[in-house]
């Protein structure tokens, strides 16, 4: 039988449009599958809070199919209007409780499953643990010693069990690859547990520990646990020690937003000691990509530092922030620096912290992305444009704590 072109063309051009259909439809199926197998249910501790926050934004808006849920104790420094663009987004939940109630992180961990936990919930404030060490005693190392042992709890059942790995060798699970995890237990700590450096030197992820706050040695000691129970019970954990953070949604009891806040209402600056101390600071945005990088491509059981190759004794950078502050607030310059007031120095403060992250720069490709100079700019800006957030967060206790916190200096 003889098939006309014209029936030959229609019925070629139905079959093309039936395997256009499959491929796409495998194409579809197979970018679903990808999806199922790198979906993760992944628990952020402390996501209300300052580098949380920014964190649980990254998170909720890059990885679509992972769920990301966020326990907090919603403390002084948590705070819900942080997260006010995500909160209604698909892969994004709540969950409101306290680290240090063990039997709350058992059923927690039960209930979700989790695949992985980035720990940040702690308390920060080193003024803070002068005044009050069991607050930081309680959240940063009995909390964190509670979701060691319920991811404990819920990753022995892991294909091949774990087990204390031998020496020299990873763990038999964790890591599938580069991109890719299983089970992780991430701890983001503070430089603060290397101690304080003098004029030279910088802090390498080899260098001893030496804390000398009841907040730094809170953090050291809960560095230690997560190592513990990685050598001990083979839990498959990675640890990064960060220096200073500066940035939006910080709350106004470090130095940053503090010293904004007072030039802001023509309050005095109260600089400790002679203002001669050295921090290295690191836009909070860069904190962030740095643990989502760590997160995914680190080496389990290894530990990472991070921090801005950006030095600053006190007393200059207060008179940079003095110097954009008067520009934005169209006052005549040299203005704001009248408000500067020397005031006793904090008990064991450490001179300086600088941190060396050369190795995660070449392991794995991070360096930060914002000058200081453009940084410092931008997170005035951000205070001076939300008044509303500033005047909530610095409402009611804020007050009893700054008269406890400075009356005496
Ligand atoms: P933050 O004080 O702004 O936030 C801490 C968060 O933890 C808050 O939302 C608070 O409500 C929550 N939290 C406190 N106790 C809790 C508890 N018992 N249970 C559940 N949640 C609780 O702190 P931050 O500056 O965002 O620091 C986050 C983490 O990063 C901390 O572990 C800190 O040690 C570390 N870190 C901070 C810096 C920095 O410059 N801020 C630098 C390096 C490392
Ligand atoms: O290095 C990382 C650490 O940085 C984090 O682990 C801590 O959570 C975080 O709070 C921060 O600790 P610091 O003590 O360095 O930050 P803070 O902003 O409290 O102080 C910065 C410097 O400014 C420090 O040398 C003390 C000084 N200072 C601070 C305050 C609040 C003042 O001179 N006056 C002040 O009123």
């Amino acid at each position: 039988m003889k098939v006309s072109s014209s029936k030959f063309n229609e019925a070629f051009a139905e079959l093309n449009c039936i395997e256009n259909n499959t491929k796409m439809t495998s194409k579809f199926l197979n970018f679903q599958l990808y999806n199922f197998m790198n979906s993760k249910t992944i628990l952020i501790t402390g996501g209300a809070g300052f580098i949380g926050s920014h964190l649980v934004r990254l998170m909720v808006n890059k990885y679509p199919n992972y769920n990301i849920i966020n326990l907090d104790k919603l403390t002084y420094a948590g705070n819900l209007a942080n997260l006010t663009d995500i909160e209604n987004a698909p892969n994004y939940e709540f969950v409101k409780g306290d680290i240090v109630d063990a039997e709350f992180i058992h059923d927690l961990f039960d209930k979700y499953q989790f695949d992985s936990v980035i720990h940040l919930a702690a308390e920060s404030h080193v003024d803070r643990s002068i005044a009050n060490p069991m607050e930081f005693i309680m959240t940063n190392i009995v909390g964190t010693a509670n979701l060691l042992n319920a991811a404990r709890s819920i990753w022995k059942t892991l294909n091949p069990p774990l087990t204390p790995p031998k020496e020299g060798e990873l763990p038999p699970f964790g890591r599938v690859g580069v991109g890719q995890t299983s089970n992780l237990f991430y701890h983001v700590s503070t430089d603060e547990v290397y101690g304080s450096l003098g004029n030279k030197g910088m802090f390498e992820e080899t260098t001893p520990y030496d804390p000398r706050s009841p907040y730094s040695a809170s953090k050291a000691s809960s560095d230690h646990l997560v190592r513990a129970y990685y050598h001990t019970f083979g839990l498959p954990v990675v640890i990064s020690n960060c220096s200073n953070n500066y940035g939006s949604h910080q709350f106004p009891e470090k130095l940053i937003p503090l010293f904004i806040h007072n030039i802001k209402n023509n309050k005095s600056l109260p600089v400790y000691g002679k203002g001669e101390n050295i921090r290295d600071w690191l836009w909070v945005e860069d904190h962030a990509r740095a643990i989502d990088v760590i997160f995914h491509q680190a080496k389990v059981g290894e530990t990472y530092n991070i921090g801005g190759h950006n030095e600053w004794k006190n007393i200059d950078l207060i008179k940079v922030i003095c110097k954009v502050m008067d520009k934005q607030l169209g006052r005549p310059e040299g203005e704001s620096e009248k408000l500067i007031t020397y005031v006793t120095d904090r008990a064991g403060h450490d001179l300086r912290y600088a941190i060396d992250s050369t190795k995660l720069k070449n392991e794995l490709g991070w360096t930060p992305s914002l000058q200081f100079e453009e940084g410092i700019e931008k997170t005035i800006a951000w205070y001076l444009n939300n008044e509303e957030w500033l005047n909530n967060v610095t409402s009611g206790a804020y007050q009893n704590y700054y008269e406890k916190q400075y009356a005496s200096r």
